[in-house]
């Protein structure tokens, strides 16, 4: 008691009291990790995404699963990445260029997602709703997407 709070840095209120280069530097340090891997490998092939489709990711940080989305959507599909922190958009665009990825990344927010209701086939929302206020919100605005 009494101690103060840490800051969580992926809160959309604390975008602009926390260091993007460390918040970039956990989520490759995550990337890296075994039990995220796995979990990825699990949860990609449960939703066994086809060429063509669109698929969404939700608080898409660096976007390296926005990119991975990109690479099964292929060429006629469309892989958007919705992330409301400025730095770790301008590094999601940054890698997917540098990576040739057609990945693309809005500023948005879960609990206004910037598509009509029912238009994507995959959505993808990876460690992002411990982070929101209204976590209820978002799941139910992600069911309509
Ligand atoms: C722990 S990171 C996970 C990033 C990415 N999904 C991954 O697995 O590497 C949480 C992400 O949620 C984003 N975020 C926070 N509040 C958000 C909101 N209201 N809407 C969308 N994304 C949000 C953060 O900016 C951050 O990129």
């Amino acid at each position: 008691m009494g101690e103060t709070e840490p800051v969580s840095g992926f809160r959309k209120q604390n975008i602009a009291a926390v260091d993007v280069e460390r918040l970039v530097a956990a989520l490759d340090q995550q990337d890296a990790a075994a039990g995220v891997r796995r979990l990825r490998a699990w949860a990609y092939e449960a939703l066994a995404v086809r060429a063509g489709e669109r698929a969404l990711d939700v608080g898409s940080g660096t976007g390296c699963q926005t990119g991975r989305l990109a690479d099964a959507v292929g060429p006629d599909g469309d892989a958007l990445g919705i992330e409301p922190n400025p730095g770790l958009r301008a590094v999601a665009e940054e890698r997917a260029a540098a990576a040739g990825s057609r990945a693309r990344f809005t500023d948005s927010d879960a609990l206004a997602l910037p598509l009509p209701d029912a238009s994507v086939n995959v959505l993808w929302c990876e460690r992002v709703l411990q982070h929101l206020t209204e976590a209820d919100r978002a799941v139910a605005e992600k069911q309509a997407g």
